[in-house]
C-alpha cells in the first residue's frame, strides 16, 4: 500500500461499537503490544486457537509472532481491537489481513476473546475489514475456516459471505465477499486517508 505512513499508523485507527454499544478502538499492532499480544492468544480457550490456526498452539511460536507484529510488509497487516477495562488498554480481538494485489483480492483470519464473544465484535470488526480492504484497492475479501467451525460459518453467512470449496484442503472451506463500500459513507480512516492521497495525486483542474 504504497499511501500508508508507518511513521504514523495511529490515524488508521478506527471506532467501532459492541451490540451492547460499547466502544471499541480498531488500530493497527505496535512493538509496545508485544507482550499482550502473546498474552491476548494464551488467554484464548483451546479450541478458539485451534479455530484460529487450525493446530494445537499455546501461543503464537516465535517466528509468527514476529510476523504478527510487522505492520505492512509483504502487504500483510495485523488490527488489534482494544478496549479499557479497569483503566487498562486490554485487546479483545485482532485480525490479520493480507493484500494479494495480483488477484485483488484480501485474505483475512479473526479471533475475538471468549469472554467477549457473541458481543457482535466480529461482525463490525468484519465490517471495518471490508472497509480496509477497499481501501487498499481490493475487490474481493477471503478468510478460510475448519468445516467444523459452525460459528465462523454462520458469522460469515451473516455478513454476505458465499462458500466455496477450499482448493488445497478439505478439512476448510472458504467464504468469499465481493466488496461494496460507498465512496460517500467513508467509513473507516483507512478509506478516508486514501481518498485523500488519490486527491492529492490528481488534483482537479478547479483546484
Ligand atoms: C468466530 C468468532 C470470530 C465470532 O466472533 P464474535 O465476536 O463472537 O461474533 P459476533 O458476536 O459478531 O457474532 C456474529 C454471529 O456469529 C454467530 N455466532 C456467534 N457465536 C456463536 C456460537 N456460540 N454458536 C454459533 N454461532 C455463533 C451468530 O450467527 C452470530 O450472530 P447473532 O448473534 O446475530 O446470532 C469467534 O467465535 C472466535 O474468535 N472464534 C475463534 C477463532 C475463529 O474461529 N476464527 C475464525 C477462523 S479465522
Amino acid at each position: 500500500m504504497s499511501t500508508l505512513r508507518l511513521e504514523d499508523l495511529k490515524q488508521y485507527s478506527d471506532a467501532l461499537r459492541t451490540r451492547q454499544g460499547e466502544a471499541i478502538n480498531v488500530r493497527f499492532v505496535e512493538p509496545r503490544d508485544t507482550e499482550e499480544l502473546q498474552h491476548y492468544f494464551r488467554s484464548l480457550s483451546t479450541r478458539s486457537r485451534y479455530n484460529r490456526f487450525f493446530g494445537a498452539i499455546s501461543e503464537l511460536p516465535k517466528g509468527l509472532l514476529h510476523d504478527f507484529l510487522q505492520v505492512g510488509e509483504r502487504e500483510r497487516f495485523t488490527v488489534v481491537a482494544t478496549k479499557m477495562v479497569d483503566g487498562f488498554e486490554t485487546i479483545v480481538a485482532e485480525a490479520r489481513y493480507a493484500l494479494h494485489a495480483e488477484t485483488a483480492t484480501l485474505e483475512f483470519g479473526l479471533s475475538v476473546d471468549d469472554r467477549w464473544q457473541g458481543h457482535g465484535i466480529a461482525t463490525a470488526l468484519m465490517k471495518n475489514l471490508e472497509c480496509r480492504a477497499a481501501a487498499l484497492g481490493a475487490e474481493h475479501m477471503f478468510g478460510d475456516t475448519l468445516r467444523s467451525n459452525e460459528t465462523m460459518i454462520s458469522l460469515a453467512r451473516k455478513s454476505g459471505f458465499a462458500f466455496v470449496n477450499h482448493p488445497d484442503d478439505w478439512k476448510l472451506v472458504r467464504f468469499d465477499k465481493e466488496i461494496a463500500v460507498a465512496p460517500k459513507d467513508i467509513p473507516c480512516a483507512s478509506w478516508r486517508l486514501a481518498a485523500l492521497s488519490r486527491q492529492a495525486d490528481s488534483p482537479s483542474a478547479s483546484a
